[in-house]
């Protein structure tokens, strides 16, 4: 189980202090699918590198499984079973999408059929991709779906993925959410999506909107969806409905 406690990140800017987090508290049980959601801005990102590890905040603890991860670097949290999709994903140059996924499965060999199954499970094909570099020669959406597969073949208990849906086409982004949807059938692995995409917030056992650096609202989807929508028409578009017929 994760559990937040009063997590509040600071910033010093030109302008003086800013307040990106403000005291959020927030518990993920095991196996559930929880979806960030929110603004441009709101803090889900932020929030995401603190699990990680990859920001250290001002106030507040990271307790995993019991253990306080506050002061553990990212190495630590990702051998305690943390994993973490970056938003906009580095590239690696000199290192093959092959090499990539065996660092992430953590094995010796990994055969071809089992690299072809996740990189078909974001819409790449292995044989076009296994020899590649992940360096500039690739695009956004290429590198970010590489990235995903990483953490799919890493099956960690914790996958934190930050807006999957970038730069994905609409027949990728459907066999995505399918396998969102199975590893959360399996209840394998408790996983945090931050997403702007109906069909993923519909997966969701709870919603958290993030928005002002504190949860907004939280609730099950049929309680906060309604809500979403409400604050769309109102103005700022969160929600983006991307509609895929298979
Ligand atoms: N290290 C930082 N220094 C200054 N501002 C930051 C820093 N990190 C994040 N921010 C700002 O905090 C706000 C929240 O960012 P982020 O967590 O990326 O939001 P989201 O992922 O919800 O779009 C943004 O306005 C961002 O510019
Ligand atoms: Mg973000």
């Amino acid at each position: 189980m994760l559990e937040l406690q009063n997590i509040s990140y600071r910033v010093s800017t030109p302008e003086g202090e800013t307040d990106i987090l403000k005291d959020v508290s927030l518990t993920v049980p095991d196996g559930k699918l929880v979806v960030f959601t929110g603004p441009n801005g709101g803090g889900k990102t932020t929030l995401a590198k603190i699990i990680m590890g990859l920001a250290t905040p001002t106030a507040g603890r990271v307790i995993w499984n019991g253990e306080d991860v506050t002061d553990l670097d990212i190495t630590e949290r990702a051998r305690r079973g943390i994993s973490y999709g970056f938003q906009q994903p580095p590239r690696f140059k000199g290192i093959t999408v092959h090499d990539l996924l065996l660092l992430a499965a953590g094995e010796e060999k990994l055969s071809k059929d089992r690299c072809c199954q996740y990189l078909t499970r974001v819409g790449l094909c292995a044989n076009d991709y296994l020899d590649r570099e992940v360096d500039a020669s690739l695009s956004g959406g290429e590198v970010k779906r590489i990235e995903i597969a990483t953490i799919l073949a890493r099956n960690a208990q914790l996958m934190i993925f930050d807006e999957p849906e970038a730069g994905i086409d609409l027949w990728s982004f459907a066999r995505l959410t399918e396998t969102f949807e199975q590893i959360h059938a399996k209840h394998a692995s408790t996983m945090i999506i931050i997403s702007h995409q109906e069909r993923i917030i519909r997966l969701a056992d709870e919603i958290a909107v993030v928005a002002g650096g504190q949860i907004a609202h939280r609730g099950t989807t049929d309680e906060v969806f309604p809500m979403i929508l409400a604050d769309t028409l109102g103005g700022c578009p969160v929600i983006e409905r991307k509609e895929v017929t298979l």
